[in-house]
Formats: structure tokens, sequence, C-alpha cells
């Protein structure tokens, strides 16, 4: 008997189409290449949780990874999407955040600069649903790689997304197998929450049972920029950033017993009336006196 398909990826009432264009040799790359392993697809979702400000980012992966009903999800509170930003999520190749002008530095520096990070969500799996809540609408749009796979020898794979609008009943509806995986709903409907995304990985492929959730939460633990407002859970359980508790094994201060700086002619000095960063100091013929420590 064919599978059916799951609930998230067909609930709701079509309102919009999003013309995509893919060639499939860039999916090829994230086969072979940089995003090959199975890691790379859940930190590629959880940096686009960073970059749209979320404060929290929930990993979740079905216990039974192997049944055809497993799924990966990632669930954020960031600024999410409405359709024009589901328009964007699949232009490929093209991202809004490279644009330094909108950049606010004060913000957050994005970690995404390319428009195909989710495109790595390939490896790991058949589909890709995003589940947006934004502006009290929720939206969602579901990729079917294998829409793609029949047109393996095209330049391009041309295809519409439906985009299809949900009532707050259906997000329920299509979100309760993460209650399964002992997410508390009531985190995304309770009203609290003003903006949301789930992402999330259906019809998983082989290359699933390499993920290692130790390996997975040990990435996360080192991938994120560390900042106290931005927190990530694995399966419920906080992830801590490692770095945070790691202890500096040695510090080198610039000019400090500076044996480079000595060895490449350089002056070193010590000047006590500055601050304690600056006190040392390597003064370069082109740049002048230089400051600071690893
Ligand atoms: N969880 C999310 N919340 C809000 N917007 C998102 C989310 N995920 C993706 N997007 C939007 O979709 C766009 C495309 O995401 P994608 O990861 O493919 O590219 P990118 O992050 O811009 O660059 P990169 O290829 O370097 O990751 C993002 O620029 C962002 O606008
Ligand atoms: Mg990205």
């Amino acid at each position: 008997m064919a599978k059916q398909n799951p609930i998230f990826t067909t609930i709701g009432k079509k309102t919009n189409e999003i013309p995509v264009e893919i060639s499939y040799k860039i999916l090829e790359l994230f086969s072979g290449g940089l995003y090959s392993s199975p890691t790379k697809a859940i930190e590629e979702l959880v940096a686009n949780s960073f970059d749209a400000f979320a404060s929290w980012v929930h990993v979740l992966i079905s216990q039974d990874i192997d049944s055809e009903n497993a799924i990966i999800a990632v669930v954020d509170d960031g600024d999410s999407m409405d359709i024009d930003g589901l328009k964007a999520l699949w232009k490929i190749g093209e991202s809004a955040k490279a644009d330094e002008q909108k950049i606010d530095k004060n913000k957050r520096l994005p970690i995404g600069k390319f428009g195909i990070g989710k495109l790595a969500t390939w490896v790991l799996s058949r589909e890709l649903t995003h589940i947006c809540k934004q502006k009290n609408k929720y939206l969602a749009v579901t990729m079917f790689y294998s829409n793609l796979d029949n047109n393996k020898t095209a330049e391009n794979s041309k295809l519409n997304l439906d985009v299809r609008n949900l009532s707050k009943d259906e997000a329920k509806e299509a979100l309760k197998t993460l209650a399964t995986m002992n997410f508390d709903l009531n985190i995304l409907f309770n009203n609290n929450v003003d903006s949301w995304t789930v992402s999330i990985l259906s019809n998983l492929k082989p290359m699933v049972k390499d993920l290692k959730p130790g390996r997975l939460e040990w990435v996360l633990s080192t991938a994120m920029p560390l900042t106290p407002d931005f927190k990530s859970y694995l399966n419920n359980k906080e992830i801590k950033p490692i770095k945070l508790d790691t202890k500096p094994i040695n510090k080198l201060i610039i000019g400090k017993n500076d044996k480079v700086a000595d060895n490449l002619g350089f002056i070193s000095d010590k000047n006590d009336m500055l601050p304690d960063e600056e006190k040392f100091g390597v003064t370069l013929p082109t740049l002048g006196r230089i400051t600071g420590f690893v």
C-alpha cells in the first residue's frame, strides 16, 4: 500500500503558489560535498532560527528514527515568514541576509549568506515542510523533493509549491505529532509567542541512521554564536554552548613575552598607564602599535 502523506504536508486550504527553480546539480553538491553530513541539515535549520532572531530553538527527533513516520522538527520563536517570506525562502541562491544595508549590527549578525542552507535537508529527507505563524495567520508550504527526481537530467527543475492557509485548529492538528515527542504545544498556541516557525523533515532517508544524538549535541553546542539570548534544546534538553564552560588552556597577549614579535624584529613594549588588555603591545611599521590577546 502506498504510504500516506503526513497530515502536515497536506492540511489547510491552498491559497497561493510559489514558483521554484532548482538545478539538480545543486542538490547533488549537497550529497557529495560540504553539506553531506547528517548533522549539517539540522545545523542549517537552527542557523535560520538564529538568523530569524529567535530566542529559543527546539530540535526534536523521533525516538524510532527508522519508522516510516519518523520526523525531525526544528521549532523556533523567531520572526517567521508571511507569504513574501515564504517566496524568499524558496528563491534558491538569493539571500536578503547578505544585504549589508539591512544588517543591524546591534541585533545579530546573520549566519546565512547564500540562500541555499535549507537544501541541506535534502540529504536527510524527501519532504521539507515549513509551518509559520505570523500576524495571527498560519501558513504552510511543503517541498516534495521527490517531484524533482524525475528531472535529474534537466538543467533546472521548475515546480510550484502550494501555500496552504491553516486555521488555528488545523495548525494544532498538523503539529500534534510534536506532542508525541514531548514538546508542549501550549508554547505555540497559548498566544505568548507572536510568531514561530516549525520546519519538519519527513519521509526520511537512510542517512538519518548516521545521526548520532551525542554528535549532534556537540555540533550544536559549538556551531552557534555564543549569545545568552539564544537557547537551543535537543529533545527538550537544553544544549549549553560548549565554549562557555571550557576554561582556556592558555592566554597569549600580544607584546607580552612575545617571541614571534622578537623573531620578526618588532618592538614590544609595556605601558602601565593603559587598561589591562592594552598594557602590552607590539609596534608594526605600517600599522603602529597593536594590542590584543588570543
Ligand atoms: N526559521 C526561519 N524563520 C524565518 N525565516 C526563515 C527561516 N528559515 C528560513 N527563512 C528564510 O528563508 C531564507 C532562505 O533560507 P536558507 O537557509 O536557504 O538561506 P540563507 O539562510 O539566507 O543563506 P545560507 O544559504 O547561507 O543558509 C532565509 O534567508 C530566510 O529569509
Ligand atoms: Mg540559512
